[in-house]
């Protein structure tokens, strides 16, 4: 396993349409997959999309850390995911706002709009398909690095930049 220097915003690799993975058990794909996952723990981060590490294609990694739930909220894996090809389908529209950094846009945080609930479908590194519904946080980690494989970021998504601020400045987006 390797470490893998991560993109950072302005390299156009962020910018670019991730191509499609036609065979997600080769093995090339399987190593990228657990580089991934190690850069992302060691970043440390809760997500990482292929086009981070400058590999334009269609592969995300994410986890879901039980801390980062708000209240109510429904668990998620914790344990990281690996997801090849990712749609995503909305279920509930019903805007939800909530803060999200980027390893790729380091030391800012910004409060970002996303739909509240989703499905995600996607196959896995065995070519099994995969289908999962997910609210909250889940669902936002989930948006957030989908929105990597089409060249967007979060900033993109930001309807106002009132709400942008460095890591030791963000607990004023809260008040
Ligand atoms: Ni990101």
């Amino acid at each position: 396993m390797a470490l893998l220097k991560i993109a950072r915003l302005g390299h156009p690799v962020l910018r670019r349409v991730a191509d499609p993975i036609p065979n997600p058990t080769a093995p090339d794909v399987v190593q990228l997959a657990a580089d991934m996952v190690e850069t992302m723990i060691d970043a440390p981060g809760v997500g990482l999309a292929a086009p981070q590490v400058h590999r334009s294609v269609r592969l995300i990694v994410f986890k879901v850390p039980r801390l980062r739930l708000e209240e109510g909220e429904p668990e998620g894996p914790e344990a990281p995911v690996v997801l090849v090809n990712p749609k995503i389908e909305i279920l509930d529209p019903t805007p939800s706002f909530a803060m999200e950094g980027c390893l790729s846009i380091p030391s800012l945080r910004g409060i970002v709009e996303r739909p509240r609930a989703i499905r995600y479908s996607g196959v896995d590194l065995s070519g099994e398909p995969v289908r999962v519904e997910a609210e909250g946080f889940h669902a936002r980690v989930v948006m957030h690095e989908v929105d990597h494989l089409d060249g967007i970021v979060y900033l993109d998504r930001m309807s106002d930049m009132a709400k942008l601020a460095f890591d030791d400045q963000s607990h004023h987006l809260l008040e």
